[in-house]
């Protein structure tokens, strides 16, 4: 049991070191691209970024999600700072997707497109990870009544569906 979470702790920071350098590195990347270069340049930084987010950037995320998970049940690891990490990784889904947004519509709009500022992009990513290592490294205790009381309890009250048959 101990080697295998060892194993897929490895595969997770592995594959998570990987998604985040992506994360920062392609939007800068992206900005690198001159709306008057010629064709040959554009088309280095055209594959270059679709492969980069299709091959590589795209991969290390599902593998990093996949581990992370396993990582939940072989650790059972279910507290507060967990959920409240879960929360800021769909924050760094969201901002994968935002990115492969951008890959695409460079592509869609061939050689005439401005890009898009690559601050605002790099500055959330590096957020978004620096709170998760904080919750994962510092694992605060967070407790559940910053949970509102209604969330905790039963409330006695009819499902609004018939019942599941037993
Ligand atoms: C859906 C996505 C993810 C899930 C389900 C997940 C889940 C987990 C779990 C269960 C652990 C083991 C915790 C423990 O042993 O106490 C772990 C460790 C870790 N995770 Fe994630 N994780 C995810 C994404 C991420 C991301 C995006 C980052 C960083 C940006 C990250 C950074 C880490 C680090 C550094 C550790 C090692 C912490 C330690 O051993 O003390 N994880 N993760």
């Amino acid at each position: 049991m101990m080697l295998a979470i060892t194993i897929v702790k490895g595969v997770h920071i592995a594959a998570l070191l990987l998604w985040g350098a992506g994360l920062i590195g392609l939007p800068l990347l992206l900005a690198e691209h001159r709306r008057d270069d010629g064709q040959i340049q554009y088309q280095r930084i055209r594959r270059f970024t679709h492969y980069g987010y299709t091959h590589l950037l795209t991969p290390a995320a599902v593998v990093a999600v996949a581990a992370g998970t396993a990582l939940l049940f072989l650790r059972g690891v279910f507290v507060p700072w967990m959920f409240a990490k879960l929360a800021l990784v769909a924050g760094l889904v969201a901002l994968h997707a935002w990115i492969g947004n951008l890959v695409v519509r460079m592509g869609e709009h061939n050689n005439r497109r401005q890009p898009s500022p690559p601050l605002p992009l790099v500055i959330a990513g590096l957020t978004l990870m620096t709170c998760i290592l904080l919750l994962v490294l510092g694992k605060p205790d967070i407790g559940t009544d910053i949970v509102p009381d209604w969330l905790q309890s039963p409330r006695g009250r009819q499902l609004p569906v018939d019942e599941v048959p037993s």
